[in-house]
């Protein structure tokens, strides 16, 4: 029988539907799960959905027998414990030059450890970030593939075809070494976080001070999503506000959804490398407090009885859904400036020589992030690669200069709503921190040496010093 051309181990849904794309792009495939009854529904649906070339073993020892060498085998199993023993079952069976590709949503370190151990065997391994959903993975998901130069070639003419296609290539490239492809797809996600927090604050500032209903919602994202907004997320989001309730119930499903967002936790990782690297990553940070503090629904409900909502100013509604509208367009710079920042200080501590230009355009189709905005940060670094921030590109400093006053207007009507917008109005901090050539930062270090001794420098004259303050 003729060798697969690659396997895949984990058959859950998106597994499944990635092993599903790459048979449909003609590359024969064998699949393998821990439990049998998920590779025959994947056989199953293999035939239906044309007879595709996909062939299910129930017997690992089989299924790597049935690929091709050097052979390449995708996980995409449950991050963590589930990838180590996966791995411990395969490495067994394989040969020096095989290659591992984990698509799973891990935390890069354990992508590192995983590559040095399997080298021992002459292994090599590839962290590959998959984005998409389930869609994606059917269809053509956004791929950030990390780890050895010449692994990524071997895997190449099969990873260009699945991916999704733009207008300017496939949404695939080699990201870099060790756990660059993971680390790419943690700043995807935490910007995933951010991008959902600046929808749900125009969502509330639009219906609490506009009074905008759900059917006006739908219509505000719909048109929205075809000019500068224009994004997988606001389209679904238009969607969102049109579904009736499943139930039974009258009006829109989301009014019955409970206002509590779970997570995953990769959001929160972004924010943590932010930390690490000394990088501000204030939009996305003020996602996973959003996610934090919605869980605590029992204490809000309580305190929400203690004090008294501010009254609610009048407003002009068009007005206002235009304001918000540049206020989330600005926000959102915010936020992948934030991301591209932590990408690069990556980068260089890692020694990753990672492309930010090239990272924007694979996340232009196929993944969560996918915006219309994101052609634009790639001309961005097309003009300057070594852009210190997206917020001094020309063309970007343009449109926040244009922006500035709308957005600055509907931080003032939330805060003054008692409507909390810490997405926008962080956002608006960290572009007023960041344009400012003074800040009280002097004030700061002023105290430190006031109390610590721990000096500072003069902006009249070189050298260290240390006052006696009283
Ligand atoms: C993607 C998504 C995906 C992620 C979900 C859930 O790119 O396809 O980022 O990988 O798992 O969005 O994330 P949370 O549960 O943390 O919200």
């Amino acid at each position: 029988m003729e060798k697969s051309k690659i396997g895949l181990v984990g058959l859950a849904v998106m597994g499944q539907n990635f092993a599903l794309n790459i048979a449909s792009k003609g590359f024969p495939i064998s699949v393998h799960n821990r439990s049998p009854g998920k590779i025959d529904a994947t056989v199953a649906r293999a035939k239906e959905e044309g007879n595709l070339p996909l062939t299910g073993y129930a017997d690992v020892g089989e299924f790597v027998a049935s690929l091709e060498r050097p052979r390449r085998i995708v996980i995409l199993v449950k991050a963590g414990a589930p990838v180590d023993a996966t791995i411990a079952k395969l490495v067994p069976l394989l040969d020096a030059g095989d290659i591992i590709i984990d698509g799973g949503n891990e935390w890069y370190p354990n992508t590192e450890r995983r590559a040095a151990k399997v080298a021992e065997a002459g292994i090599q391994y590839i962290g590959m970030g998959v984005s998409g959903g389930e869609e994606g993975a059917r269809n053509g998901p956004s791929l950030m593939p990390g780890g050895p130069a010449d692994a990524y070639e071997a895997i190449r003419p099969i990873v260009e075809k699945v991916a999704a296609q733009v207008d300017d290539g496939p949404c695939v490239m080699h990201i870099g070494p060790g756990g660059a492809g993971n680390y790419v797809k943690m700043v995807h996600n935490g910007i995933e976080y951010g991008d959902m927090q600046l929808i749900a604050e125009a969502y509330d500032i639009m219906k609490r001070i506009g009074g905008l209903t759900n059917d006006e919602l739908g219509d505000v994202f719909t048109q929205w999503n075809e000019g500068e907004l224009d994004s997988f997320l606001v389209e679904i989001t238009s969607k969102i506000f049109r579904k009736k309730d499943d139930q039974g119930q009258p009006g829109h499903l989301v009014d019955y959804i409970l206002d509590k967002t779970g997570m995953k936790g990769t959001g929160r990782w972004t924010i943590q490398e932010g930390a690490e690297r000394s990088v501000a990553v204030t939009t996305m940070n003020a996602a996973l407090d959003g996610r934090f503090l919605s869980g605590l629904k029992e204490q809000r409900v309580a305190a929400s009885s203690l004090f008294t909502d501010p009254p609610l100013p009048k407003v002009d509604k068009a007005q206002l859904v235009d304001d918000v509208r540049q206020a989330l367009y600005c926000s959102k710079i915010c936020s992948y400036a934030q991301g591209m920042n932590l990408i690069r200080a990556a980068s260089e501590e890692h020694d990753w020589n990672l492309d930010p230009g090239g990272i924007a355009r694979i996340w232009k189709g196929g993944c969560i992030i996918r915006a219309g905005f994101l052609d634009q940060i790639k001309k961005a670094y097309d003009r300057n690669p070594n852009l210190p921030s997206l917020l001094v590109d020309s063309e970007f400093a343009k449109e926040l200069g244009e922006r500035q006053a709308a957005w600055r207007r509907v931080v003032g009507l939330s805060v003054q709503s008692g409507i909390a917008a810490a997405g926008f109005s962080g956002s608006l901090a960290y572009f007023d921190t960041y344009r400012r050539a003074s800040l009280p930062a002097n004030l700061v270090q002023a105290q430190r040496d006031f109390f610590g001794r721990h000096t500072f420098a003069r902006t009249d004259r070189e050298g260290t010093f240390s006052a006696d303050w009283e």
